[in-house]
């Protein structure tokens, strides 16, 4: 058994320590906003923080998380509104939607470290995260867009 800090919650886990904490928090915790897309850290789906640091949660096991706080697409916000989400919504980011999580938590973690990103920054921090549906237009202003918001 072990305790992990979820979206500011302690939530006591039954899963063999090598667990991807992919799996933990989809299968264990029925936290299904984090999706599952290559599982070998590859395409950026499965992006949550820890931390507040952007990781591919299939490639980090449960022995890894310890102490550190576990950040998911849930926990960004009571009502989905943080800036980034906000933005998302604004400019109609999404198309299938399946990459749309990990993006976001990578957006987020972007703006939390630089509150007014050039292209270069933008493209540099979501190299990982791939979109099939080539939304990477829109992402890129809906960033701008968001840290905009977040400066007020
Ligand atoms: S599922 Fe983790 S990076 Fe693709
Ligand atoms: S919106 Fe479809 S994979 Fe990105």
């Amino acid at each position: 058994m072990a305790t992990i800090t979820i979206n500011g919650e302690a939530r006591e886990v039954s899963a063999d320590p090598s667990m991807p904490l992919l799996w933990v928090l989809r299968d264990v915790l029925g936290l299904t906003g984090t999706k599952y897309g290559c599982g070998i850290a590859q395409c950026g789906a499965c992006t949550v923080h820890l931390d507040g640091t952007p990781v591919r949660s299939c490639s980090v096991p449960l022995s890894a998380v310890g102490s550190k706080r576990v950040t998911t697409i849930e926990g960004l916000s009571p009502d989905g509104t943080d800036a980034v989400q906000q933005a998302w919504v604004e400019l109609q980011v999404p198309q299938c939607g399946y990459c749309q999580s990990g993006q976001i938590m990578s957006a987020v973690a972007l703006i939390t470290a630089k509150p007014n990103p050039t292209d270069a920054d933008i493209d540099q921090a979501m190299n990982g995260n791939i979109c099939r549906c080539g939304t990477y237009q829109r992402i890129r202003a809906a960033i701008h867009r968001a840290a905009e918001i977040k400066r007020g």
